[in-house]
């Protein structure tokens, strides 16, 4: 009767799905050596009482930087264990977008307990400081796509971190990595980068063929059946995600060809699998082609590409309601119907989306279908929120 389900769980080629998740930290970040080095040397008086550091990470999308961060704070807090007591919390600011929250989440990491209502910025800043002076611990704070907080709610919060050793009863009580997709160095203040300076800036590359074959190999040694692949496999993964250079794009056709091949019944994956998997992420469009937009077709474009995550098509009036959403979101006032007409046909001309157009009923109707074959939205999304403020206030 569930003879339909025999396949699921065999074992043939998936021995652990773990791996193959976008949130799983493996042991050991390959191939970025140097750049683990470079992040290491701006923490090298850590282990001393009363130090601390401060860094930003720039790169673009899946080019490892949340990995490097989390891997870097879990290896120092081992390192240094007998010399001090080192905790870190990852805050991701895409999900706490303002001070207050992203203060509490940070103080909660250090005291599950601690009320997190009606506290004031000033009240969970003191609590911080009694936390870690107390227990003579340092704190490593990571906010991540930090630009969501400095968009929604200014640098106050890391203004003040930044100054929690002015009541001059501790020194070094915290570090910060602020990690961004752009150069949010640009968008702090003064006060800030005095204080963060350039030389604490770490840029990371994406991730080239070599970086990326290395990646999926970790994965499927990790998750996969060792009879289960072949080299062949793993350079035609690392040869579709090239283009893009985002780690994660590999992870996603590797666990999309176990799929694949495991509903096939098959106990090795086959070039088929990946590149059914490979047809499914789009020819990726250029970098600069989003510099051609100004600010209010950027935000069409946002809107589109929020919509084409969850369906393939979307029609015009679909694109008219989410600028209207996107529009709020960055509080400015949308533009009219005709104009933003006239933006889907620019973005159109630049080959970002694609029309159909679909005649309904007895032919007085007409629908225009806008789909992205070239590219995902999700990552166009990701691009244009991290530059289309700047495009807005010029
Ligand atoms: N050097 C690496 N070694 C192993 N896995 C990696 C490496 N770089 C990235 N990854 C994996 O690729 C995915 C994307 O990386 P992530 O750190 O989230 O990128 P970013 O934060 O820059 O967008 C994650 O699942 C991560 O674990
Ligand atoms: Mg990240």
């Amino acid at each position: 009767m569930s003879d339909y389900l025999d396949r699921i769980g065999s074992g043939l080629i998936l021995l652990d799905p773990g791996p193959l998740d976008f949130d799983f930290i493996p042991e050991t970040m390959v191939g970025r050596r140097e750049i683990q080095s470079n992040l290491a040397a701006k923490f090298h008086s850590i282990s001393h009482p009363n130090s601390s550091a401060n860094v930003v990470i720039t790169g673009p999308v899946g080019s490892g930087k949340t990995l490097l961060a989390r891997t870097f704070c879990r290896d120092i807090e081992h390192h240094l264990r007998n010399k001090r007591q080192i905790r870190s919390v990852h805050i991701n600011c895409r999900n706490a977008t303002t001070n207050v929250r992203v203060a509490q989440r940070i103080v909660q990491t250090l005291d599950a307990g601690h009320p997190d209502r009606g506290l004031s910025m000033g009240e969970l800043l003191n609590s911080l400081r009694r936390l870690l002076r107390s227990n003579d611990r340092h704190l490593i704070i990571v906010l991540d796509e930090v630009d969501h907080l400095l968009r929604k709610s200014g640098n106050d919060l890391i203004y003040q971190l930044l100054r929690i050793d002015e009541d001059q009863e501790g020194s070094g009580t915290i570090s910060l990595i602020l990690i961004s997709q752009e150069q949010v160095l640009d968008v702090l203040e003064n006060a800030v980068i005095s204080r963060f300076g350039h030389t604490n800036h770490l840029p990371i590359p994406s991730y080239d063929y070599d970086g990326l074959l290395a990646i999926t190999r970790q994965r499927a040694e990790a998750a996969l059946n060792p009879q289960s692949w072949t080299e062949e496999i793993l350079k035609l993964i690392a040869t579709s995600a090239a283009p893009s250079g985002d780690a994660r794009q590999v992870i996603e056709l590797l666990n999309g060809a176990v799929e694949h091949a495991e509903s096939d019944g098959r106990s090795m994956l086959e070039p088929e699998h990946v590149q059914t998997r490979a047809k499914a992420i789009p020819q990726v469009m250029p970098e600069d082609v989003l510099d051609e937009l100004t600010g209010h077709p950027m935000l069409v474009l946002l809107g589109i590409c929020r919509r084409l995550r969850k369906t393939e098509f979307m029609t015009s009036k679909d694109v008219e309601s989410m600028y209207t959403v996107v529009c709020e979101e960055y509080e400015v006032k949308p533009r009219s119907h005709t104009t933003v007409w006239k933006y889907l046909k620019i973005i159109e001309g630049l080959s970002i989306i694609d029309t159909r157009v679909d005649t309904v009923g007895d032919g007085r109707g007409r629908t225009t279908h806008i789909s992205m074959p070239h590219a995902l939205p999700m990552d166009v999304a990701a691009r244009i929120e991290g530059r289309v403020v700047k495009k807005l206030n010029r």
